[in-house]
């Protein structure tokens, strides 16, 4: 496991961990008592039927909902994320599945959008962006994370959701992410572009981010996932490397909130049934 962001305090503590996490909204539970944690290096994918908590949990990890109760360590320190730029400020970046990125710009003013490269001009004068310099590191970015963009100078509009989804992706990489959260990336798009994602996050994987994956798309979970963690109205219903589980079975504890055996390798959810 490259544990390429593990530059702070703790190095075996999980990127983030989550203990305890309760949010109410009147006298509903959108979240009651959810521990969840996830490691540099690692994928988990957080499923849930509609209502079950987990646009709450992400929010709470992107400052954007405060929690009532519980207790948020990232790096094994205990933090309080009570705002977006504190969520960011701790290396926490969210893609959203409706892209935060501006159509009319080219790629590279999106992934510097905010956060501009800039040089002196007039003889120290005033400060301008320098466009080569972001195109050069857009490039090198790019290159690294091994996505296909041909003519960064395009602007955003004139590319496939495919390619949106990972120039998005490659933004928070150079916002300095460690952990990314990806609420349904794939959700829109064709087979191959879906492709193009899901071999963005492996890549992201090797490189040692953590990333929290919202999917209801269980090839996409089956493929990419390292573990899985359902909610259903609030509360954890597993918490299991996916080694220990399928498809079929995912899916009945997503509808059912029951969790259910661990599965071995040996032993799939089709012999189970016929025991
Ligand atoms: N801002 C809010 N005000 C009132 N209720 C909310 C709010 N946000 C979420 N909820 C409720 O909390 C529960 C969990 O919602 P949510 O986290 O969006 O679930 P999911 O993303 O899994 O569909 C739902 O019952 C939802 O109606
Ligand atoms: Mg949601």
């Amino acid at each position: 496991m490259v544990q390429q962001n593990a530059a702070a305090a703790d190095t075996s503590a999980p990127i983030v961990e989550m203990r305890g996490i309760s949010k109410y909204y009147g006298g509903i539970a959108a979240l009651e008592d959810v521990d969840f944690s996830v490691g540099a290096g690692e994928v988990v994918a957080l499923l849930g039927d509609n209502g079950a908590g987990k646009s709450t949990l992400i929010k709470i990890l992107a400052g954007a909902v405060i929690a009532d109760a519980g207790e948020i360590r990232v790096d094994g320190a205990p933090v309080h994320i009570n705002s977006p730029a504190r969520s960011k400020a701790l290396g926490i970046e969210t893609v959203y599945q409706d892209l935060a990125l501006c159509d009319n710009i080219d790629v590279a003013a999106n992934v510097f959008l905010g956060r501009e490269l800039k040089k002196p001009c007039l003889g120290g004068l005033v400060r301008i962006f320098d466009r080569r310099r972001m195109g050069e590191e857009t490039r090198a970015l790019l290159a690294d994370l091994k996505i296909n963009i041909p003519d960064i100078e395009a602007k955003v509009r004139d590319f496939s959701g495919g390619q949106r989804q990972t120039i998005a992706i490659a933004k928070t990489v150079y916002g300095a992410a460690k952990l990314i959260i990806m609420d349904e990336p794939t959700a829109a798009l064709g087979v191959t572009q879906q492709e193009q994602v899901l071999r963005l996050i492996e890549n992201l994987r090797e490189r040692g981010e953590a990333i929290v994956l919202i999917s209801h798309n269980m090839s996409d979970v089956m493929r990419v996932a390292d573990r899985v963690v359902i909610l259903k109205t609030g509360r954890l219903v597993t918490n299991r490397p996916k080694a220990a589980t399928d498809r079929d079975q995912l899916v009945r504890m997503i509808v059912s909130g029951t969790e259910e055996p661990l599965l071995t390798d040996r032993q799939s959810a089709t012999e189970r049934a016929g025991q």
